[in-house]
């Protein structure tokens, strides 16, 4: 009998990737794809679904044959994806009305400004966890709605669906045989009720968003079908789908209330599982649905930062300081310090705990002695102060110390990041084997309808540390780093618009 393995879909902001893992929860071959980063105006962020889509189907098709050519099985395939990034097209042939508008896109601040104005604030922050912001998906619709010829009436007679890039690779690969989302990803449309477990009626109408264009929301663990005959040579099931933070959470295995994981993607998103109960935060934080599985709900409360790693490919990118991302870490060990330096990479707004649309990158403390050293050494601090931001926050809701981070995503590899992150904090920073958790997650949501596992005690065993972080810097400095920070934060804000 040949090996068993899982293919996980990683559909990210800027790539799409695809990896194979076995029983072991070990990595057996990865493929990844860039897709074009579409910036039509200041603040408005695109992609082209067919881009998506080619990426994605082209990395999962490598290892499909890659898995045929080692004598390996695919058993099943698990989707994880960037989340919030709104989509919409036409049922009857799949051909997509409007670029995707992706999660960090700001053109609808306004109509958030409106709503918070008009009082829905607590309405929308008890039925759905979410703070009034233009990342979820609700005012990207009905911008689109708005804005594309005929697309409400169009909507209202059933001719259009709505996804997030999870129902838009389901039914691609199904061909569009599967309409279907799971509840983690329908818990950051802002029209999803995360206590009913159902579309919310009251904010389908405050949105104008008709029902019939929405997907139909499943578990995050459960075989929803197979794909369609022309897609990989014999048909493979579908059985995980999840937020790629929620999958993360899943893959770091912080299965047990209190556990906290921070992924340094694209943004940050710091995650604690908060068991079967949500807890509203007071303190400017979400409230999510970590995934729902054998008939169980998990929920989360989480700390988004828009801007992570893409800080570092903006050093790349935008101002040219190094050419590939990996470099940062040596330029900015080239300093012993920031040299008074201070980033606060708000390129898209900031998020939590801030919430501000408005706010921009602001960098501050430059004298004639400043180095691209220094500002490369600020970033990594800009990443990590952010994140420390949000720890805080959870603290106060916890109303009890984090005593440790389990860490994750493509920036987690660097050493000097961690060390910085660890230093401001002040506790323990754990960084695992596999960095890979949120594919991890997808493959094991995906591999437990399968019967790959025999339960969630199966695959617990599987995680173990590469290295810990002990804190190094005093206390004192590091309290002087953050409140330089704040006083930071407090002049990026408020800046455009
Ligand atoms: O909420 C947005 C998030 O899902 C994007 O994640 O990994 O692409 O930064 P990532």
């Amino acid at each position: 009998m040949s090996e068993k393995v899982i293919l996980a879909l990683d559909q990210g902001t800027t790539s799409s990737r695809a990896i194979l893992f076995d029983r072991r929860g070990e990595n057996r071959g990865l493929a990844q794809k860039d897709f074009r980063q579409l910036f039509p105006q200041p603040g408005w962020v695109e992609h082209d679904p067919r881009e998506i889509w080619e990426s994605q189907i082209g990395v999962a098709r490598e290892l499909v044959a890659k898995a045929a050519a080692e004598g390996l099985e695919v058993a099943g395939l698990g989707i994880t994806n960037q989340r919030e990034t709104t989509l919409v097209w036409e049922r009857a042939s799949g051909a997509p009305i409007y670029n995707a508008i992706v999660w960090q896109d700001r053109r609808t601040a306004g109509d958030c400004d409106a709503l918070r104005a008009a009082g829905h604030v607590d309405t929308i922050r008890q039925k759905t966890g979410l703070v009034v912001d233009a990342y979820f998906a609700a005012t990207k619709l009905k911008w689109i709605l708005d804005h594309v010829p005929d697309a409400r009436a169009r909507a209202e007679r059933g001719e259009l669906c709505f996804g997030t890039v999870d129902t838009w690779l389901v039914w691609n690969l199904t061909g569009g045989a599967r309409f279907i989302t799971d509840a983690s990803n329908a818990s950051r449309t802002m029209l999803f009720n995360i206590h009913t477990l159902d579309w919310d009626e009251d904010l389908l109408a405050l949105f104008e968003i008709p029902r019939a264009m929405l997907a139909e929301v499943r578990e995050s663990s459960e075989v929803y079908g197979t794909t369609a005959a022309n897609i990989f040579p014999s048909p493979v099931p579908i059985a995980g789908i999840a937020g790629d933070q929620h999958a993360a959470l899943f893959g770091q295995l912080c299965l047990s209330p209190g556990m906290v994981k921070n992924t340094y993607g694209t943004g940050c998103f710091l995650m604690m599982n908060t068991g079967a109960q949500p807890v509203l935060s007071e303190n400017k934080l979400l409230t999510t649905i970590a995934w729902t599985l054998g008939g169980e709900v998990s929920y989360a409360l989480e700390g988004s930062v828009f801007i992570g790693g893409a800080a570092i490919q903006w050093l790349r990118d935008g101002l040219g300081i190094i050419d590939r991302a990996e470099e940062v870490n040596a330029l900015a060990a080239s300093v012993a310090d920031s040299g008074g330096v201070v980033f606060v990479p708000a390129l898209t707004g900031l998020a939590a705990p801030h919430w501000d649309a408005y706010a921009r990158g602001t960098i501050l403390g430059i004298t004639r002695g400043t180095t691209a050293g220094h500002i490369a050494r600020a970033t990594l601090e800009g990443i990590a102060l952010q994140v420390c931001d949000i720890v805080k926050a959870m603290e106060a809701d916890a109303g009890a110390r984090c005593a440790e981070l389990r860490v994750d995503g493509g920036a987690s590899a660097s050493d000097l990041l961690m060390q910085i992150q660890c230093d401001l904090l002040g506790f323990k920073t754990k960084r695992p084997k596999t960095l890979e958790t949120t594919a991890l997650g997808a493959a094991y949501l995906a591999g437990l309808a399968l019967g790959l596992w025999s339960g969630v005690a199966e695959i617990q065993t599987q995680w173990s540390v590469e290295r810990d972080f002990v804190p190094q810097m005093l206390r004192e400095q590091a309290d002087t780093i953050s409140r330089t920070w704040q006083k930071a934060v407090a002049r990026s804000r408020d800046w455009v618009g």
